[in-house]
């Protein structure tokens, strides 16, 4: 009998042995893809574990399918260190595709380009893109504008291709540093908001925490209409299910699950896929020693929940202070905790739950001072909530340990 193996993967962007669900999102993306001039451009955001990476690379055949060019990757700290950083991220990802395109003299500005011999047999790889950059006048906005204009005359005239998409993982990364005068996140909206009124098919995709999209409208409010956002939530209970079940449904897997078991498991996940994915790889190893005992086995769900702390939260929590690990408690006693909350409503039930309550001023502080360390975020209408999925329970179990 062929060795079959424990199927789920928890883990940052691995792909799920089944994607459950995702058909709403899906269409949102094809919907975008017929676009000749480019109006609308995507954001797929969600918590933390929400499924934004794998739901991305399902995307990508999508596109490919219909022609379109396909570059990016994901967006990290230094990328936000300086537009002439955001400029050299475009190019790497332009590379990938122009670096086989051979250019011809007339097509290229002279700048930068030595020889008559070079001139003729250069292709658009990534020194020659940067080359560009620095030769080309004016300010980087100017300069990365015109590398990507020349890119896509050159590519566009020998093959017949509705676009290019630039897709971005973890673009919650991008920030604009005024302090030191470097706007590498406006950088990229002016870019592409510039190329695309010149008619260029050129899309981003961004994929990020929550924090992402009010980021960039406080960058430039002209994203409010640029970007379709699309806000991940949890599976439901049939997608859930089909989570659960596809992949131990093949007919050499050993292990059977009762439909009280995927109850139990639906529950503990709250339906989020990275907790789906945890516990059921917990539990399809529990239940194999169990199996191999020859005893029944049922969802050993407290020890799994003791690892899910250990693995997933533990880290984040022991980053918060006494006094902030107090307000969290506060919060995670919220009905709506799990949803948004105000700071009014965790003033009023500090009262309640705390000898010594807090102010208002002094729960607005240690919310922005929680939303930097990732743990809430403040959405658009300056309600918050937790930026982890499931933090309210854990925090309950945590007060009850
Ligand atoms: N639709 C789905 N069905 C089943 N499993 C899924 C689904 N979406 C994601 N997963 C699983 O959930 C886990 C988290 O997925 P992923 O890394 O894409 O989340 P993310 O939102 O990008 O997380 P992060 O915020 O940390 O970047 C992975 O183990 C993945 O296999
Ligand atoms: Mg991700």
């Amino acid at each position: 009998m062929p060795e079959f193996s424990n199927p789920f993967r928890p883990g940052a962007g691995h792909t799920p042995p089944y994607l459950a669900g995702r058909q709403a999102e899906r269409q949102e993306f094809l919907r975008l893809l017929p676009q000749t001039t480019i109006l609308e451009n995507l954001i797929l955001t969600g918590l933390r574990g929400v499924g934004k990476t794998v739901l991305l690379d399902s995307f990508k055949p999508l596109a490919v399918n219909q022609g379109w060019i396909w570059v990016g990757t994901d967006l990290s700290e230094s990328t936000s260190v300086s537009e002439e950083n955001m400029a050299i991220r475009l190019c790497t990802d332009l590379s990938v595709i122009t670096s086989s395109v051979i250019m011809e003299t007339l097509e290229v500005p002279n700048v930068g380009f030595a020889t008559d011999s070079e001139r003729i047999h250069r292709t658009l790889n990534y020194p020659a893109l940067m080359d560009l950059y620095r030769g080309l006048p004016g300010l980087p906005l100017d300069k990365i504008k015109g590398v990507l204009e020349i890119a896509w005359r050159a590519l566009s005239k020998r093959q017949t291709v509705p676009g290019i998409i630039f897709a971005y993982d973890e673009a919650q990364n991008l920030a604009d540093q005024s302090g030191k005068e470097e706007y590498p996140l406006s950088l990229l909206l002016d870019t592409f908001q510039s190329l695309q009124r010149k008619g260029l098919p050129l899309m981003l995709v961004l994929t990020g925490l929550p924090t992402l999209f009010p980021k960039l409208v406080e960058a430039r409010t002209f994203s409010e209409r640029m970007f379709r956002v699309v806000f991940l939530q949890s599976l439901s209970r049939r997608e859930s299910e089909q989570a659960i079940r596809r992949p131990v449904e093949d007919a050499d897997c050993p292990l059977e699950l009762s439909d009280r078991s995927v109850e139990t498991i639906i529950g503990a996940s709250g339906g989020y896929p990275y907790f789906i994915q945890f516990i059921c790889r917990e539990v399809y190893d529990a239940f194999i020693q169990r199996i191999d005992l020859g005893e029944r086995a049922v969802v050993p769900i407290e020890e799994i929940e003791q690892k899910l702390d250990t693995d997933f939260f533990a880290g984040r929590w022991a980053r918060a202070t006494d006094r902030q690990r107090e307000l969290l408690f506060v919060i995670s006693r919220l009905e709506s905790c799990d949803d948004e909350f105000t700071v009014q409503e965790v003033v009023e039930e500090s009262k309640r739950s705390l000898d010594k309550a807090f102010s208002s001023s002094h729960v607005n502080q240690m919310l922005v001072a929680l939303a930097s360390q990732g743990l809430v975020f403040k959405n658009r209408h300056g309600k918050y909530s937790f930026a982890v999925p499931l933090l309210g329970r854990f925090i309950s179990r945590q007060a009850r340990g």
